[in-house]
């Protein structure tokens, strides 16, 4: 109570201090009072009319709404979702399918890939609906839901994954993750949005070290090392799920991959920590560039014609061809697998030569032992794709593949991060 007599006086006392004030404020509310009251309900009228807007605006058929062409199916459009696209092949085949005219969305985390990669092919294709890019990994569960919740795919070409067999040795549980959790992710999201149809970019290395050559399509699989045992386990995963529904599946086991896009736009630029992991096209241009100080060519008494290992080199651009034959192709309920490649094997000294004829520079090489693991002969028997897939090998010069790939390579020093102005 005492508290509450010292604070009665306080405010009377500020309310008798402020009377005259107040006076003449009650005429002026007085004088205003109409206005106000016109002004509170054209407020609440607003508020009203703004409220059944909304509503209607929500209540809307979806056209209404400015909605991204990539969320919404439409005729004549297939929407194909290119993961690691960002990197050597995806982003090869993006450019092929938005030529095409399908509409792609590339989704890649950039842990390998260049996002000047994908800045090209936006350059090319800036018209709205053609392209985008998602920056994501798809180790991501919650990521990957996402994309495919709010993207409209039609197809998926799963790309993306870490891809070096000797870095597979050291870092094992990162490929069993990588590639064979990840397709798992890529498989349940599909399903779980109904996307239907699925191109899987498989290895040669799932053979392992078959006793027979070439390759073919049921020539046993016996994976030797982490790569290749994680990729045959994706195949494995998408296999029982094919069986047990209507998904439409084409896995394409590609040999050596080499080359880039003719037209120059893209090319093959690993970051430069993976270098050491390289394949011999890269680690031949560098040794070219001076970026490292000569090739080793690791094995020269097999039992082959030079002594060296034989391989058999596809032409990335080839290679990309027979994805979107493989998804013309596609039909629910049938898997279709095949094998990628010329059919052909060449030495390892054969692409040295090639690769200096094509570079002008006499690379210094170095000729050591055998490399434990490393097999004699792998190439491939491409008859199944040529004949169910009308699909063959066009660009089989092995010197002109790698003349392209060098054009790119010289004017494209630091990779996509240099000016993409070509310098010949
Ligand atoms: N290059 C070859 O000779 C060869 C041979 C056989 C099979 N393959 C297969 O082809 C595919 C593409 O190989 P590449 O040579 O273009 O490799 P790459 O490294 O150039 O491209 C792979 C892309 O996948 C992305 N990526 C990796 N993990 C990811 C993740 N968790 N989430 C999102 N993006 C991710 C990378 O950033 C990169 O852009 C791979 O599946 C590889 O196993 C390649």
């Amino acid at each position: 109570m005492k508290g509450l007599s010292q604070l009665l006086p306080v405010s009377r006392t500020r309310s008798q201090s402020r009377l005259p004030r107040s006076c003449s404020f009650s005429e002026m509310e007085y004088t205003d009072a109409k206005p106000r009251s016109h002004h509170v309900l054209s407020k609440i009228l607003m508020v009203a009319v703004l409220t059944a807007l909304c509503i209607m605006i929500l209540r809307q058929p979806s056209s209404f709404h400015s909605i991204s062409p990539f969320s919404r199916h439409e005729p004549g459009v297939v929407h194909v979702l290119v993961t690691g696209g960002a990197g050597y092949i995806g982003s090869h085949a993006a450019l092929r399918l938005l030529k095409d005219s399908y509409r792609v969305t590339i989704v890649d985390n950039l842990s390998r890939g260049n996002i000047g990669a994908v800045k090209v092919l936006q350059e090319q294709f800036p018209e709205p609906g053609r392209l985008q890019f998602i920056l994501a990994d798809l180790g991501d569960a919650q990521a990957v839901n996402k994309i495919f919740a709010e993207n409209a795919f039609d197809a998926v070409m799963h790309f993306a994954a870490v891809a070096y067999v000797g870095e597979s040795t050291l870092e094992p549980l990162r490929y069993y993750r990588n590639i064979t959790a990840n397709t798992l992710m890529v498989l349940e999201a599909m399903a779980a949005n109904n996307v239907k149809t699925l191109i899987y970019s498989s290895t040669c290395a799932t053979y392992g070290e078959p006793e027979k050559m070439p390759i073919t399509e049921d020539t046993p699989q016996f994976p030797i090392n982490p790569y290749g045992k994680a990729k045959k386990m994706a195949e494995d995963i998408i296999l029982d799920f094919s069986k047990r529904s209507n998904m439409a599946v084409m896995i394409l086991r590609y040999f050596n991959v080499i080359g880039s896009d003719p037209e120059g736009m893209l090319g093959e630029s690993p970051k430069p920590e993976l270098r050491e992991h390289g394949r011999i096209s890269g680690a031949c241009f560098d040794a070219a560039l001076g970026v490292i100080p000569g090739l080793k060519v690791r094995g020269t008494d097999y039992e082959t014609a030079d002594g060296t290992c034989i391989r058999d080199y596809i032409d990335v651009t080839d290679l990309v061809d027979a994805h979107v034959k493989a998804l013309d192709k596609a039909e629910a309920n049938k898997v279709g697998i095949y094998n990628v490649g010329t059919g052909k094997g060449r030495s390892v000294k054969e692409f040295v030569e090639a690769c200096m004829e094509a570079t002008g520079v006499n690379v210094n090489v170095k000729y050591l032992n055998r490399r434990p693991g490393d097999y004699a002969e792998v190439y491939s028997d491409p008859s199944k794709i040529n004949l169910e897939l009308n699909w063959t090998a066009q660009r089989t010069d092995l010197l002109e593949s790698l003349r392209v790939a060098w054009r790119w390579q010289r004017s494209h020093r630091e990779g996509y991060s240099a000016p993409l102005a070509m310098a010949f």
